[in-house]
């Protein structure tokens, strides 16, 4: 009795100081939310209680009863805002919400910190503490976080799905008493996590596909997923960039542009992946290019959302220039929103369990980069260095 008095006694103790965390349901136009249910318990075992925004799951197909069955709390919008400790959601709340959240909480999304200048200014000044998920260093040990890498996976396989519904022709090989059909010349432009997803889907499509990038490190990757490699001698490279491509030189340019316009006029789909972060998306398929290229054949340009590696892709539209349709759309992860969801939760869970020290306590350990780098504000202050030098505060 004693025994079971103690146990009850001490969980009470614990359960008074428990994190609250309140998953927010998204804007109107996203479909995916930022936890599903499958993570509550999950959560819960890192001393966390879950509060769950009303119909938040609905779009990803979780209903609220899904949520409440692994032990979380259906509360309104507002006590989240003023009440959790820790708000998790995917796209940053709108001002009139965010006036709500008090100093010193934390606000976990995906802020897109680079392009949301007044955001970051106004979580600075407010003093909340926001962590974005879209910041994580690509090192090694921030893989089961990355959340760009979850959701460039989505984009590369629907890329190549898309290009399969706007394409006049299979994908594959077939013999048919009608004849013989050609497999489709699939060419993807950037092989890093979207494009090398892309690959391993056009591959298992059955179509025959070439990728191109200026990283020669890829090209056991691309040639393990049975594509052909194809590159420029030359290119620059900096093994301090994170894994990320830089900037490359004039002639590099030139000479990438004739090889993509050989390539391209052979091509029956070509995908476009390639991004330098920060900066605008290289161009690599010019308006001629796109005129050499065969009526009927697609373009899927993923780097549409930052000016796009096509010349004619026009954001988030499908246009068709010289007979080729060409696909600028940026909305392919929440097109998934079930598995989206499931990829980002996990991230975000992985993530979070940096933030729990082992008392079930929010802690920030900032000498860890993991969590230096993607806190982007804390207690007036910005945190991150990339985002400080760029707003060069
Ligand atoms: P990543 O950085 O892993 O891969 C990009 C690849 O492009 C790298 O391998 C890089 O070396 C290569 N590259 C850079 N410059 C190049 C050049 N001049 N020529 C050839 N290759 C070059 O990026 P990730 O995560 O695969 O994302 C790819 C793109 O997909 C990004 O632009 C991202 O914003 C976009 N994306 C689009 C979505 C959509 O719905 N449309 C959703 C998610 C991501």
């Amino acid at each position: 009795m004693i025994l079971l008095y103690l146990h009850n006694f001490s969980y009470m103790i614990k359960k008074d100081n428990m994190i609250k965390i309140g998953i927010l349901k998204e804007s109107a136009n996203e479909s995916r939310v930022s936890a599903l249910p499958e993570l509550v318990g999950a959560f819960q075992k890192l001393n966390a209680e879950v509060w769950v925004e009303a119909n938040a799951g609905n779009l990803a197909f979780m209903s609220d009863k899904q949520y409440t069955d692994q032990g979380a709390q259906i509360v309104s919008r507002n006590q989240i805002l003023e009440n959790a400790d820790v708000l998790f959601v995917i796209n940053p709340p709108d001002f009139d919400d965010l006036k709500k959240i008090p100093a010193g909480r934390i606000l976990v999304s995906a802020m897109q910190p680079l392009i949301n200048k007044e955001l970051v200014l106004y979580l600075k000044d407010t003093k909340i503490t926001s962590f974005s998920m879209d910041t994580i260093p690509r090192i090694t040990r921030a893989q089961d976080k990355d959340i760009l890498s979850s959701m460039a996976t989505i984009a590369g396989y629907k890329a190549v799905l898309d290009a399969a519904m706007h394409l006049p022709q299979f994908f594959s090989m077939f013999m048919t008493a009608a004849g013989t059909i050609k497999p489709a010349k699939v060419l993807v432009l950037g092989a890093g996590v979207a494009g090398l997803q892309a690959i391993a889907t056009a591959k298992r499509l059955g179509a025959q596909v070439e990728a191109f990038d200026v990283r020669a490190e890829v090209k056991e990757q691309v040639e393990s997923l049975g594509a052909k490699f194809v590159m420029v001698e030359g290119a620059k490279e900096d093994k301090n960039a994170g894994g990320y491509a830089i900037e490359q030189s004039d002639e590099y340019k030139r000479k990438q542009q004739e090889l993509v316009q050989e390539k391209s006029a052979q091509a029956n789909v070509v995908i476009t992946t390639a991004q330098i972060p920060g900066r605008k998306a290289p161009i690599l398929v010019t308006a001629q290019t796109v005129s050499k290229m065969k009526p009927g054949s697609v373009i899927v340009d993923l780097a549409a959302s930052s000016g796009g590696n096509c010349e004619l892709t026009l954001n988030n539209e499908v246009v068709q220039k010289h007979g080729v349709t060409i696909i600028g759309k940026t909305d392919y992860p929440a097109t998934m929103p079930l598995h989206a969801s499931q990829m980002y939760g996990k991230n975000l869970y992985n993530f979070f369990k940096l933030l729990v020290n082992k008392d079930g306590q929010l802690y920030y350990d900032w000498a860890d980069e993991i969590v230096k780098q993607t806190c982007i504000t804390f207690d007036g202050q910005l945190m991150n260095d990339r985002i400080k030098s760029m707003y060069n505060l």
